[in-house]
């Protein structure tokens, strides 16, 4: 296959961003894990405990939306292809879970964070820059990266009201997925796994910039 030039890949960033903000990203094929459970959320409308659901997935939506821009940004320079393959295989299974959560909130009749394109840019720009650094920062950052959004989908397992099967088929889904995007990660068998661990002030601007979207992708 034809190498893309720099035009091409610009072109695909700003499809991928188009398409992950506005509706029209493909994933792997996988259908929603939570199909069967759709129908019995459907017409809950917005009571509180509907109300809260919403607003928790909106913060899960809005992760997937940083996810696409991490990922597109890990590819953006990467020329190593067994990186670029799994990037682009795990990118879309972070699409299909963006898919899954948006079902949700149109199931819900919640609406999605307006800050969105916000979060794409940001992680867009935060890991062409730990790519930048070399392949076992990437990987470092993509495994830090995936267990962050472990512990977060454990706590939200805990806080989801306890009823709302639907959501918490798709939260252990995601669960699932994301260990395994970080088993890969972390993987040292082909001798190109972790080494680099990521600096303490690196893992805590992490976390920091997460929390402030969990915040106010909650309210916004
Ligand atoms: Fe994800
Ligand atoms: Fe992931």
């Amino acid at each position: 296959m034809r190498r893309k030039n720099n035009l091409d890949l610009v072109i695909c960033v700003f499809d991928n961003f188009l398409k992950t903000n506005f509706g029209g990203l493909v994933g792997s094929g996988r259908s929603n894990p939570a199909v069967g459970l759709v129908a019995v959320h459907k017409n809950e409308g917005l009571n509180s405990n509907g109300q809260l659901s919403g607003k928790l997935m909106r913060i899960n939506h809005s992760g997937e939306v940083a996810a696409q821009g991490l990922y597109q940004g890990q590819l953006f320079f990467e020329t190593d292809p067994v990186m670029r393959n799994y990037l682009e295989r795990a990118g879309k299974e972070e699409a299909d879970h963006l898919t899954w959560t948006a079902e949700y909130l149109t199931a819900k009749g919640a609406r999605r964070s307006y800050l969105n394109p916000i979060w794409y840019v940001g992680s867009f720009g935060l890991a062409v820059f730990m790519q930048l650094q070399g392949s076992k920062k990437s990987r470092s950052f993509l495994a830090e990266t995936e267990r962050q959004v472990q512990a977060h989908l454990e706590k939200h397992l805990d806080i989801f009201p306890s009823e709302d099967n639907y959501a918490r088929v798709i939260l252990e889904k995601m669960f699932e997925d994301e260990g395994e995007h970080a088993n890969w990660a972390e993987d040292d068998s082909s001798g190109n796994g972790v080494k680099e661990e990521l600096s303490k002030f690196e893992k805590r601007a992490m976390g920091f910039m997460s929390k402030i979207m969990i915040e106010t992708s909650k309210r916004i």
